[in-house]
């Protein structure tokens, strides 16, 4: 690709993220992406990281952690440009490590329907939050929320189709939490948690005020999540044989497959398939294609949907988020 084909694909990038993914989620995020793609100044900077850090989600983060202005997309490039700096070292030193603990509510009628005591085991875990699903409350639709009783954390979850909805007082019982990831977050340290702070989208108060509950709800666990550092081909394995005795490994991903090459993801499905495990994902569409060819109809195309499945086989579309569920036909 030359100089000029890599910058239009930046701007192509920006201009997507404006006009569609974060359309009707974050009115800032929208003139921001928008004002990036018409900045040749700051493509040209983009356009010189590594391809994995020229992300969006990655430069926002960045300036809003730094304090930077987020009101006007005008004032964003200004600031962006003006403080490349202290910018481009946060793109270089972070990664988008959004973690989403209102996902919980789509993994958790899978969860709630295996045997039980469950050994929890999540790839691309970050902070581990999702790896807390008996810690939450749970509203779908507009039902009694049920759950941890006193959890700071309720979800809501909007359903369509026949979701098996656990029964309240059958919530997972979790015998042990583990997970990989490539940079653990520690739910503890201020910094990480600004960061995750920062990975959410402005105007998107209900998500920030999850993510903070969320982020007491693992500081506080007498059973914390343990988190290896690494890459997730390399450790699932170990990961599965430490599950405790009696208790049903469940590996899960949500939003995590998208960052590995193609190679990568196969090397991934094929390991799953092979070890003792049950095996969750929740991905994007053409992130995993074999699951892709199994779905009983396509995925909408007006909004952003992961695909959830059970050992490979398709069962939902599931909001980005976690804020819908819309269940197959049986
Ligand atoms: C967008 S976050 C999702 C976090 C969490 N699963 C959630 O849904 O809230 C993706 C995470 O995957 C991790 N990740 C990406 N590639 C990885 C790899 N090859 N091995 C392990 N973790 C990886 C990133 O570091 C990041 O924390």
């Amino acid at each position: 690709m030359n100089a000029d084909e890599l910058l239009k694909e930046t701007a192509d990038d920006y201009r997507v993220f404006g006009t569609v993914h974060t359309k009707g989620h974050s009115p800032a995020y929208e003139r921001i992406g928008v004002a990036v793609a018409a900045s040749p100044q700051l493509l040209e900077r983009l356009a010189a990281l590594p391809p994995i850090k020229r992300q969006p989600n990655l430069l926002l983060a960045a300036v809003r952690y730094l304090g930077g202005p987020v009101d006007s997309g005008e004032a964003f490039v200004a600031w962006a440009l003006g403080h490349w700096q202290q910018v481009r070292p946060v793109i270089l030193a972070r990664a988008t490590q959004t973690n989403e603990a209102g996902r919980c509510a789509t993994l958790l009628p899978l969860l709630a329907s295996l045997p039980q005591p469950l050994a929890l085991i999540e790839v691309g875990a970050s902070a581990g939050l999702c790896l807390y699903p008996d810690r939450y409350r749970y509203r779908y639709d507009d039902g009694t929320a049920f759950g941890a009783d006193g959890s700071p954390v309720t979800i809501p979850c909007a359903t369509t189709g026949p979701v098996p909805l656990p029964e309240p007082d059958r919530l997972p019982r979790v015998a042990s939490r583990t997970g990989v990831d490539l940079n653990p977050l520690n739910p503890a340290d201020e910094d990480d948690a600004r960061w995750l702070e920062s990975l959410v989208w402005p105007g998107q108060q209900a998500r920030f005020d999850r993510l903070r509950a969320a982020l007491s709800v693992a500081r506080a666990t007498p059973d914390p999540a343990r988190i290896v550092r690494g890459d997730l081909n390399a450790r699932i394995a170990e990961l599965v044989a430490a599950a405790p005795e009696g208790s049903t490994p469940v590996v899960f991903h949500t939003s995590v497959l998208c960052y590995l090459p193609t190679e990568a993801r196969q090397a991934f499905t094929t390991t799953i398939r092979e070890l003792p495990c049950r095996w969750i994902s929740n991905e994007a569409p053409d992130v995993l294609a074999d699951v892709d060819a199994l779905l009983p109809y396509a995925a909408p195309t007006e909004r952003g949907v992961n695909i959830l499945a059970l050992d490979g086989k398709p069962v939902a579309f599931t909001g980005p988020h976690g804020e819908r569920l819309d269940w197959f036909p049986r």
